[in-house]
């Protein structure tokens, strides 16, 4: 591979893709001992997993601590699973209390790096703290006790938006040791966001920040609070405590019967605070993430799974090992599951220290997570292809003018890795020794569902391998039988499994609408795959109008919504389309209103009105005003063939149902 220029090619060369690296026996000794040391034995666990998923999970799930047993393992009744039945928990506590009560108070838990002040190659010495478990528990037992002194009880959802910093963690960590869920919403999201989900959850406290840094700006996240806080308030819904960390010294407005100072709330509380004994199947978290259709939806999650498989996930995929100086890098956002389950969670259950980082991955110079590889002793490296593919772009030169030699195994996550991309990625930061976990999941899933493990799986660039222990995962046809090897078809999960969602937070119709009715009795994923001769999986992409810009997901039909928002906008429709770093891009089609005319001051302000309403993510790539939009007879959308003009192909779609062959030639015509 001699080009690193990164190519949008993937889908074909997929399809050809044979080579194949074994990760050698020195690794694992290097990873402190494989967990799982041979394919025969992933085998033969991975079967005994589907035969028996109670006696397997009974077995894994005694290493956690549980308050009382449970007394069946799991009752399902499509599509609703409960695990752990009976048992009562908490997650901070196996994520927590545990360690310290073992005497392990004094190991880092946690390593933070915030955005370096001063731009420039030289002299820029970041924040960095170091946090113990023991400093954590304390931090954590306060921060539950600010929640309980503003009357927050069991079941009461808090709301976090904040940056990346120590304190999301603690709040979260907090919630769960009150029994309160979490709602955390992305700090890139602006205030129309927090309404909905604040009004969806019914959560009366939001934890904020009165701002983030990012590229050397401050995000004015206290603001967005204010704006969403009052478009609520409007609703009838009264939101009562906003409890606001200082970061960035931005000025605030304050409201003082409702805002409070997180700094004050906390030092007048006990660092004593019991952990509430949860039932297993209590909620954890509500997570936002986006459909086909609506508004996003909550994901439920529940203790007992979540907790059981996050932390198993994490240590047979990493292969993770206390105290064997393993230092942990997930660089998603914590807004997101994976920072979530791989930031938070898992990682500190296992015991090794996580890093988390504020700030960008090109912001003071593009060789800042180099940098930081370098300056933590970093072993375990976890990002999304998105990211590499950026990397590629900003030279090689950036990872080799550091030090990377501490690096073990390197992690891809959230959208289908590109061959070119992975190469590169094993070339020039795992320096052809460090294997690549391609880990495939969702935020339904909780926890990977398909991936190799670090000491054992061989890999082949662009495939996620294989499905993880007590996961039955398959390639169907609409009628739920699987397709023969190298066939496209529906990905599903034919059993239940202990990090699975359970449910869609105030939608019991939608949850089994888009889960469960297509293929019944299956988990429907929302992706296409195939398996090759070997059985590992490559990953198509969505079968739904969900997109993955850069790792995230969106529906077009927000976009498009955001976009007839606009008073200039008649109609629109939304389609992704091929990048080379975002993965796919967003394309819009749009129809203006009489007598506006499409002009680029026009898409300029169609772009920011969109970034408004959902965030900079969803500013489309390519804007194109048309007269009208391509229609099948009974008036549908034809959104393959806007797919296809798009992307700059030929169109083989059947159009002899469309409306006006005209409007065709119309898009065709008019390129940006
Ligand atoms: O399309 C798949 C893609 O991301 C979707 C899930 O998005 P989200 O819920 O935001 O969770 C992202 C982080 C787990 C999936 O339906 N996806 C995720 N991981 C991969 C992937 N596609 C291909 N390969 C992956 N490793």
């Amino acid at each position: 591979m001699t080009n690193s220029q990164p190519s949008t090619t993937a889908v074909q060369s997929l399809l050809r893709e044979d080579r194949i690296f074994t990760p050698s026996s020195d690794h694992a000794a290097s990873l402190g001992g494989a967990w799982c040391a041979t394919m025969d034995e992933y085998h033969a666990r991975h079967a005994r997993s589907i035969a028996d998923p109670e006696g397997f999970w009974a077995e894994i799930a005694q290493d956690f601590e549980w308050f009382t047993p449970w007394s069946k393992v799991l009752e399902w009744n499509c599509p609703d699973a409960k695990w752990f039945v009976g048992a009562t928990t908490n997650i901070c506590h196996n994520a927590i209390d545990r360690h310290v009560l073992d005497g392990h108070g004094h190991e880092v838990a946690m390593i933070w790096e915030g955005e370096p002040k001063c731009a420039g190659e030289s002299g820029r010495e970041p924040e960095v703290r170091h946090i113990s478990y023991g400093e954590l528990l304390e931090d954590v037992s306060r921060f539950a006790n600010a929640l309980k002194s503003l009357g927050v009880k069991r079941g009461d959802v808090v709301t976090l938006y904040m940056g990346m910093v120590p304190e999301l963690a603690v709040a979260m960590l907090a919630c769960a040791r009150i029994g309160a869920p979490h709602s955390v919403i992305f700090g890139g999201f602006p205030a129309p966001a927090i309404t909905d989900r604040m009004l969806d959850a019914q959560s009366r406290v939001i934890v904020t920040c009165d701002g983030a840094w990012r590229r050397g700006s401050v995000v004015a996240l206290k603001h967005n609070v204010d704006e969403a806080l009052d478009a609520l308030a409007a609703k009838g819904h009264v939101v009562e405590h906003c409890v606001v960390l200082q970061r960035t010294k931005n000025e605030c407005t304050w409201n003082p019967s409702r805002d409070r100072c997180w700094h004050e709330l906390v030092s007048a509380q006990s660092t004593e605070c019991e952990c509430e004994a949860m039932d297993s199947e209590d909620l954890l978290f509500l997570l936002y993430t986006s459909g086909s259709t609506g508004k996003p939806k909550g994901i439920r999650h529940t203790i007992g799974g979540y907790m059981v498989y996050t932390a198993y996930t994490a240590q047979q995929t990493f292969n993770l090992r206390p105290a064997t100086g393993q230092v942990f890098w997930c660089t998603a956002d914590i807004g997101w599951v994976t920072g979530h389950s791989y930031i938070v969670y898992g990682i500190l259950q296992n015991r090794v220290p996580t890093l988390m980082y504020e700030g960008a991955p090109n912001w003071p110079a593009d060789d800042r997570f180099w940098e930081m590889v370098q300056r933590h002793r970093v072993t375990h490296f976890h990002t999304a292809p998105t990211a590499i593919r950026a990397f590629m772009k900003w030279g090689d030169e950036h990872p080799a003018k550091h030090d990377l030699s501490s690096l073990k195994l390197l992690g891809s996550v959230g959208e289908p890795i590109n061959p070119e991309a992975w190469m590169w990625y094993r070339e020039h930061i795992g320096h052809d020794h460090c294997p690549i976990v391609d880990t495939f999941w969702q935020t339904e899933t909780g926890g990977h569902v398909i991936t190799p493990l670090a000491c054992v799986t061989p890999t082949v660039p662009g495939s996620c391998t294989l499905p993880f222990f007590g996961v039955d995962v398959a390639v169907v046809d609409e009628t739920g039988c699987e397709v023969a090897a190298n066939t496209g078809g529906l990905l599903v999960i034919r059993k239940p499994w202990p990090g699975m969602l359970r449910g869609i937070h105030g939608d019991r119709a939608r949850f089994i609408e888009t889960y469960w009715s297509r293929i019944p009795g299956m988990y429907l994923a929302g992706d296409g795959a195939r398996r090759d001769e070997r059985g590992y999986f490559w990953i198509m992409g969505r079968i739904d109008d969900v997109i993955n810009v850069s790792g995230h997901r969106l529906g077009t039909m927000e976009v498009e919504s955001a976009l007839v928002s606009h008073a200039s906008v008649v109609e629109a429709a939304v389609v992704g389309m091929p990048h080379d770093i975002k993965g796919t891009g967003i394309a819009a089609f749009v129809s203006l209103a009489p007598h506006v005319s499409a002009s680029e001051e026009l898409k300029s302000a169609l772009r920011e009105h969109v970034a408004g309403v959902l965030g900079p993510i969803a500013k489309p790539d390519i804007i194109r005003f048309t007269q009208s939009l391509p229609k099948t007879r009974s008036g549908k959308i034809m959104r393959r063939l806007l797919r296809d003009v798009a992307a700059g192909r030929d169109s083989k779609q059947d159009t002899t149902t469309l409306e006006d062959f005209a409007v065709l030639a119309a898009l065709r015509g008019n390129e940006e």
